[in-house]
């Protein structure tokens, strides 16, 4: 009868000299349940992004397919408690949800926007036109010809209409045309552009517009601190408010480095579009500690596929003195981002961890990169509590 109750009291099952093993179970269980206390208790008193910069702007996430089919619960349970907004890393993108005519693969995109609704998130669509990631297909007739300008701007419309009608009244904003712009400032040289003709942007934002009128509409793109690409976004959106077709905003990437762009390139353009009276929003941000290869911005394959370990140096972790310089560099990013609080709706991180972003395969594949607030095993970095020291300073 007493035995029953020894496994809960240590000094009798001492005293009977209760069976080894049960003592064993007894220990085994106790110590788990203090682990998870403690894992539990740190987990509470984490300081939430979103909480922390409430007042100032919405701190968004890019986040994966793999985490919104539930394969990474705990990546999940992270991005419910820091966040409030979302982007899509590439569910959205139209290789991924149009990948062949008129055949449409909305489960993931579905997955992705029902998880933002249930969690009162600001839901992000990205992106609509754009150069990569969508298929050939939807430049070429059957024959293999380039399709004429009409037979583009229609198959446009199509996409448009039906990946934005989908999610009518859902998604909050999309990113209607992504990295348009060369870094002088120039149209970019796409298909979109010689078989559309320069008209092809404001088509997009029309398009965008009708399908859901209620959607804020973004031009969204990466070194906006140049001062050349500056200007060109500054022409672009001039005119498309000269002609009347809504744009509400600029998505600056912010795929950045240690000690590049300076704070000051940053807020030069921050301030010079928040004066075009559009909202400004830190689209796609990381911090790439990594050294930086020739270019970067268009690696050619010998850089893509590069083995040297001078490109790679912390393959086996990183050193207090770059976690640090980390931390430095967020925390001065993120006063800045308070000080143009009013310009700033938005900080999105491109990725919420060291495990799954990008930055581990790009520009060069298979390096060991270390760019965002949370470890390969969802723990806060310093970068994390240097981040949210600044607010209110
Ligand atoms: C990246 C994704 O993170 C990768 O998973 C994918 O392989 C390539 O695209 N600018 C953008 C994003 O607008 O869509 C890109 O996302 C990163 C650069």
């Amino acid at each position: 009868m007493e035995t029953k109750y020894l496994i809960f009291y240590p000094s009798d099952v001492m005293k009977h000299s209760f069976p080894k093993h049960s003592l064993t179970i007894w220990l085994s269980i106790t110590g788990l349940c203090l682990v998870l206390f403690f894992v539990f208790t740190a987990e509470q008193q984490l300081p939430s992004l979103k909480k922390v910069f409430i007042k100032d702007f919405y701190v968004g996430v890019a986040v994966n397919q793999g985490q919104m089919a539930g394969y990474l619960p705990s990546d999940v349970a992270l991005v419910k408690k820091q966040f409030d907004s979302v982007s899509p890393e590439n569910v959205l993108k139209w290789s991924r949800v149009q990948p062949k005519p008129h055949t449409f693969n909305f489960g993931p995109a579905d997955k992705y926007v029902k998880f933002g609704m249930k969690n009162d998130m600001f839901i992000i669509g990205h992106n609509l036109v754009w150069h990569k990631q969508v298929p050939d297909w939807v430049f070429k007739n059957d024959d293999g010809k380039p399709v004429s300008r009409e037979v583009l701007l229609k198959r446009m419309k199509y996409h448009i209409d039906k990946v934005v009608g989908r999610y009518k009244g859902k998604i909050n904003g999309w990113d209607v045309v992504n990295e348009a712009l060369t870094e002088q400032g120039k149209l970019r040289d796409t298909k979109w552009l010689k078989i559309i003709g320069s008209d092809y942007i404001e088509k997009a934002f029309e398009y965008a517009h009708k399908a859901d009128p209620d959607a804020q509409l973004y031009y969204n793109d990466f070194n906006l601190w140049k001062p050349a690409k500056r200007e060109g976004v500054i022409r672009l959106v001039k005119e498309l408010q000269k002609k009347g077709i809504r744009i509400d905003g600029i998505g600056m990437q912010g795929h950045w480095y240690l000690h590049k762009p300076s704070d000051d390139q940053i807020e030069a353009s921050i301030q010079a579009f928040s004066k075009l009276g559009v909202k400004v929003m830190i689209s796609e941000l990381d911090i790439s500690v990594l050294p930086i290869p020739k270019d970067h911005d268009n690696p050619p394959p010998s850089i893509r596929h590069s083995r040297d370990p001078a490109l790679n140096p912390y393959a086996n972790g990183l050193p207090d003195s770059v976690k640090n310089a980390l931390a430095t560099r967020y925390a001065s990013l993120f006063r800045l981002f308070e000080k143009h609080k009013d310009a700033i709706t938005r900080v999105t991180f491109w990725g919420l961890n060291d495990k799954e972003t990008w930055r581990n395969n790009w520009p060069v594949i298979g390096r060991k990169d270390y760019p965002l607030l949370f470890n390969r095993y969802n723990q806060p970095k310093e970068a994390f509590y240097s981040v949210v020291e600044t607010s209110g300073k």
